[in-house]
């Protein structure tokens, strides 16, 4: 648009804006326009849908059943531009007076179609003029009168053409606001999207460096607490009964569990820790925690169950779904306070659409579908819209003692499950969060209950444990030896592998770590199945790339061992894989 369009739009805008309403304006125009001439009067103006077609905007006739009739009338037979005498008008532009004329002769005038309307009043008399506008004619005015015009209608000719082009301008330049405003708004929708696609792009790229920065400082983390906690254990049971050194000890292996837990979490929410996928079902998987989550909640608080009625199955790692629900209970009970309150947690199946998941914390786009849900709902203090935009960065938190750890870690595990989250929340009403899973396939549900469990005498059996720092190959060879073991370390995967080729068959498992040098975990796993595959391989590792652990799926793989495991996880891990390869041989 130009200057002077815009101008005259927005002069015809003011005008319009004056007057409370254009149509109805020109409906009483029409009706005095009408009066004063002694004429019933149209209003035509060319439709902006369907252009050619000229559409009666307004009209009048002292006898408002005939005026009735005559809308009816031109509603089935419309008026076109260039047709008949109105739309000839319509079309040149040029005024057309028939001062008097007589039924027979206007009979064959007009258009055929709307004979009915000149048939049911005796017309006289004529008058069209068009609506003119800066780019031509948009429409026409006509006047039919009852009786002949004498010759004064030269002035009267005057008059309606001036009122004519009043109205054109008026209309056409409301018309040109209102597109203008349109286009506007269109643009201005467009610019608010572009920004806020750059504001959600810078968002996760930050998220996304956050993330590697702190799955790099959880992985060797991880690798020192091996060493402390495993150091720690041995201690123990090195120090007599009655040291005063045990205290100190026992305190020094709380504390390296306490910072594991939080290596956890940076590993959840680096999206690096998801390792054991299997089938579960997401209500047992709640069910079986239940007496962790009624100690861990406020003792004000009330906790209710809602479990879907039928089996969930999903996909994922048990371990990291049992973190969702702690954090998720955690953060519920301390939004409950000490103010009594009711916590929920509910279990399901729900259709997401792609309207339904637009309105969700999407780590990345997921596709709509049937999904299982997990929702944890409080009646704590909720949340404003300014917190809430922030729950999910890492090291946000309201809280004294909060790390803001506990949705950073929600947020990366749900992302590795391909998941999505919901959130809602009213200061002063309560939260709710809820997770959403795609569905496994039911059939393939795992069976749940472990079997008996047998203690296995670990004599003469021979492990190889292969991990690129010292510290967690010096604990590990102490801690299975005390529980005794043997050991050959490696300290890494190439090792590893010629180790197990020259000694294959003196060697009962293998324990690898899964980032080592020269050969990963993964590739030294490869190699030892290929000499001897029926041996047992336990996998440990501080964080994981996810593509090695799903190379790793269905490959027989007999376990993973988390870092930083203790000295009682250890032994326990490798006597589990031992006792079941034990059993499968008999
Ligand atoms: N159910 C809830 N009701 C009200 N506020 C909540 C709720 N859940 C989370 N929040 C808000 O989100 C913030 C971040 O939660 P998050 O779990 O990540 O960290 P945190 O609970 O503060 O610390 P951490 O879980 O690491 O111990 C909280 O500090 C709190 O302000
Ligand atoms: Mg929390």
């Amino acid at each position: 648009m130009n200057s002077k369009e815009v101008l005259l739009a927005e002069i015809g805008h003011r005008i319009t804006a004056a007057m409370p309403n254009l149509g109805c304006v020109l409906e009483t125009t029409a009706e005095e326009l009408g009066r004063v001439m002694g004429a019933g009067c149209v209003l035509f103006l060319e439709s902006e849908q369907d252009p050619g077609l000229l559409e009666p905007l307004c009209s009048w006739h002292e006898d408002a059943d005939y005026m009735e009739f005559i809308r009816a009338e031109l509603a089935g037979a419309p008026l076109r531009l260039g047709e008949g005498l109105t739309g000839k008008v319509a079309q040149s532009g040029e005024s057309l007076v028939i001062p008097e004329v007589t039924p027979e002769q206007l009979a064959r005038m007009v258009d055929p179609r709307h004979l009915p309307i000149v048939e049911a009043r005796p017309v006289r008399s004529m008058m069209v003029v068009a609506l003119p506008s800066l780019s031509g004619p948009i429409g026409a005015l006509t006047l039919f009168f009852p009786e002949v015009k004498g010759p004064a209608n030269t002035g009267d000719l005057r008059f309606v053409e001036r009122l004519a082009s009043c109205a054109g301008l008026v209309i056409s330049n409301t018309q040109t606001f209102e597109r203008l405003q349109a286009e506007l708004a269109h643009r201005e929708q467009a610019e608010a999207e572009r920004l806020e696609l750059e504001r959600r792009i810078q968002h996760a790229q930050k998220l996304e460096s956050l993330g590697v920065l702190a799955g790099g400082i959880a992985h060797d983390f991880n690798n020192l607490l091996v060493g402390i906690l495993g150091n720690a254990s041995l201690a123990l049971l090195d120090l007599p009964p009655e040291s005063p050194a045990r205290e100190s000890v026992h305190q020094i292996e709380l504390t390296a569990r306490r910072a594991s837990e939080l290596t956890h979490q940076l590993l959840a929410y680096s999206g690096k820790g998801r390792f054991v996928v299997t089938r579960i079902d997401l209500s047992r998987l709640v069910e079986e925690i239940t007496h962790l989550l009624e100690v861990t909640i406020s003792k004000k608080a009330v906790l209710k169950f809602d479990f879907a009625s039928v089996v969930l199955p999903v996909e994922a790692d048990a371990t990291q779904m049992r973190q969702v629900v702690m954090n998720l209970i955690t953060n519920a009970s301390d939004a409950v306070g000490e103010t009594s309150g009711i916590i929920t947690i509910a279990t399901g199946m729900t259709e997401a659409d792609e309207r339904y998941l637009s309105g969700s914390w999407l780590p990345e786009p997921v596709p709509p579908g049937t999904y299982t849900y997990l929702e944890v709902s409080d009646t704590g203090q909720g949340m404003s819209p300014a917190a809430l935009a922030r729950i999910f960065e890492p090291f946000y938190s309201t809280k004294g003692s909060g790390r803001g750890l506990g949705l950073a870690a929600v947020l990366g595990i749900v992302r590795g499950h391909n998941g999505a989250l919901k959130v809602y929340s009213e200061p002063g009403r309560g939260t709710t969060i809820k997770v959403l899973l795609p569905c496994a396939e039911p059939a393939e549900l795992l069976p749940g209950s472990p079997g008996e469990v047998l203690p296995v005498p670990a004599d003469g059996s021979t492990v190889l444990l292969a991990d690129d720092e010292e510290t967690v190959r010096s604990v590990g060879r102490r801690v299975l030896e005390r529980a005794g073991y043997r050991v050959m370390t490696a300290s890494d995967g190439k090792e590893a592998v010629e180790i197990f080729e020259a000694r294959a068959d003196d060697i009962d498992l293998v324990l690898l770590d899964m980032t080592m040098p020269r050969l990963s975990g993964a590739e030294a796993y490869a190699r030892i199945r290929s000499i001897r595959p029926e041996v047992p391989t336990l996998l440990s590792s501080g964080y994981n790339e996810q593509d090695a652990t799903s190379r790793f799926a269905g490959k027989g793989l007999a376990g993973f061992l988390q870092k930083p495991w203790t000295a009682q996880s250890l032994v326990e891990a490798v006597e589990r894989v031992l006792r079941s390869n034990g059993e499968a041989e008999r």
